[in-house]
């Protein structure tokens, strides 16, 4: 297959990085979760006890972190921090800085770099819009809010027992507001990408409809 790239956005919990890291071994690209990018530089902010309004820390800790997803895990300073990045109080607190320009910067940053290299499949909030513009394909998928709940919980309940399933839908939807209502690059569907609703579809149709699609493209 030619070099394509592949953006993948939505709102939390909507199953982008399953769908997406299923393609990408289905059609042989580089899968990148830049999600987990906010995440792993949120965990080393919160381990290192720094205040979300210390700006010259903050960017100290930017300029010196080494963040990155290869091999379908994420890499803090050489260390995979695959578990860390998943734990509540990560979820809670990545909108707050991931709506930080000068974090955005950064990462995007980085991001467009590992783009800029192709053959690549990124899901996030701001790849069709943001981070891979001229992106040959871009979808943006969803699913309602209680879907999205009810699926993240199925996924969770085993590691994290005791969770509850409507705290756990408020946290989504807190998340998705900080991160629809941002300044910096907020979540949007590109005007060019293809809603995909998932509400009542299976995984394997969400990754038909899209490969399919992108077959065709390539055809
Ligand atoms: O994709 P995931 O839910 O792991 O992303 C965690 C958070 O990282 C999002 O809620 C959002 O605040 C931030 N994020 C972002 N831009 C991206 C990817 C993630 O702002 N491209």
């Amino acid at each position: 297959m030619k070099n394509i790239t592949i953006a993948v956005d939505g709102p939390a919990g909507a199953g982008k990085s399953t769908i997406a890291k299923i393609i990408a071994e289905k059609l042989n690209v580089n899968y990148i979760d830049t999600g987990a990018m906010y995440r792993a530089f949120t965990y080393l902010i919160i381990s290192k006890n720094i205040n979300f309004d210390a700006k010259d820390k903050i960017q100290h800790e930017l300029k010196n972190a080494k963040i990155e997803f290869k091999n379908n895990h994420i890499y803090l300073n050489d260390n995979i921090i695959d578990d860390e990045i998943r734990a509540d109080i990560i979820n809670k607190n990545v909108s707050k800085l991931a709506k930080l320009a000068y974090v955005r910067e950064h990462l995007v940053f980085l991001q467009k770099a590992i783009a800029d290299k192709g053959n690549v499949i990124m899901d996030g909030r701001d790849i069709g819009t943001k981070v891979i513009p001229n992106a040959k394909y871009k979808f943006f998928i969803t699913a309602s809010l209680e879907e999205r709940g009810k699926r993240r919980y199925k996924q969770i309940i085993k590691k994290t027992p005791g969770i509850v399933l409507d705290e756990l839908i408020k946290d989504i939807a807190r998340r998705d507001s900080i991160d629809s209502t941002r300044e910096a690059s907020p979540l949007l569907k590109a005007n060019d990408a293809i809603e995909i609703d998932t509400t009542y579809k299976t995984l394997d149709e969400v990754v038909s409809i899209i490969v399919d699609y992108i077959m065709k493209g390539e055809s």
